[in-house]
């Protein structure tokens, strides 16, 4: 047995026992890449490093609201990638619908923007999607609405909508939050949850970007939290006891599952 396996079976022991009852998770793009969504920051495959063509400043301001006011089509040519619709949750979202289902799920908080949590059937109200999610959109300037069909057809052709008013002509921009621009309120809500945590999960995520990456700080010096990721981050490992299981998520869940003895039920549920 390695260390990772060993503490493994210590996290599913807390959980068996009942002494985990609320569990948080907090995760990031890497859970979505074996549904074939890339991550933002891995070195040859992540967005940023494939954003050459589109002639940027830096990556991160195809995310950038300063920027989208005066060059909002490298954005529209990345949302045609990114589009939810043709991509299927992964194993990694459905470990977090059972938890849900076993009345497990504290919370969870995830920097995604593809709407795989809901698709998985995570419960509305124990999600925070704390960069928001391409679920809905408005024009910039007056914030009216715009349409989820035309938006679906603006994004197919890479072409930027504006505004259904057209007296007032903004630009029209998926609610999600790009820099320069707050969190949701019910981020900061929902913090605290992270304080009465009694279990963390940390999966898929860089943690470089704040005031997301400081949640894991949150968790009290005493409460375990568990990093599933293909590289340490942030300060996961430097509690007593924390968890590294370093890999892809998938594998490491499916280890986690293994010790609870929900293997079968992790397998029948992803498959649908
Ligand atoms: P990143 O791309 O920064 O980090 C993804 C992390 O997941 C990295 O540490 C990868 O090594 C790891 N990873 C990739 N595939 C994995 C796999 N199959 N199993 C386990 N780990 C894997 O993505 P985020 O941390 O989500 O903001 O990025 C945070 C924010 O930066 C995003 O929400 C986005 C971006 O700018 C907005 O879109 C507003």
């Amino acid at each position: 047995q390695t260390l990772t396996e060993r503490s493994l079976d210590a996290v599913a022991h807390l959980i068996k026992s009942g002494k985990a009852r609320r569990v948080v998770v907090m995760t990031g793009a890497g859970i979505s890449t074996a549904a074939g969504i890339p991550d933002f920051r891995s070195p040859e495959t992540g967005l940023y490093a494939n954003l050459a063509a589109l002639d940027l400043p830096e990556p991160e301001a195809v995310f950038d609201l300063v920027f989208f006011k005066q060059n909002p089509r490298p954005f529209y040519v990345l949302a045609k990638d990114l589009y939810p619709g043709n991509f299927h949750p992964t194993v990694s979202h459905v470990f977090i619908s059972l938890l849900a289902q076993k009345s497990l799920l504290h919370q969870l908080f995830t920097q995604n923007i593809d709407c795989l949590e809901r698709a998985a059937g995570i419960p509305g109200h124990l999600i925070v999607e704390a960069h928001g999610s391409f679920a809905d959109q408005r024009c910039i300037d007056c914030k009216t609405a715009y349409p989820a069909d035309l938006m679906r057809a603006h994004v197919a052709r890479a072409e930027v909508p504006r505004c259904v008013d057209v007296e007032c002509g903004g630009l029209v921009k998926p609610d999600i939050v790009f820099f320069h621009e707050a969190l949701p309120s019910l981020f900061y809500d929902r913090m605290p949850l992270a304080e009465t945590a009694d279990l963390v999960l940390v999966m898929g995520t860089s943690l470089q970007v704040h005031p997301f990456a400081g949640l894991p700080e949150q968790v009290p010096g005493d409460v375990p939290r568990v990093l599933f990721n293909l590289e340490r981050v942030g300060s996961l490992g430097s509690h007593a006891d924390d968890v590294l299981v370093l890999g892809d998520c998938d594998s490491g869940v499916r280890l986690l599952a293994d010790a609870l003895g929900w293997r079968e039920e992790l397998e029948a549920t992803w498959r649908g």
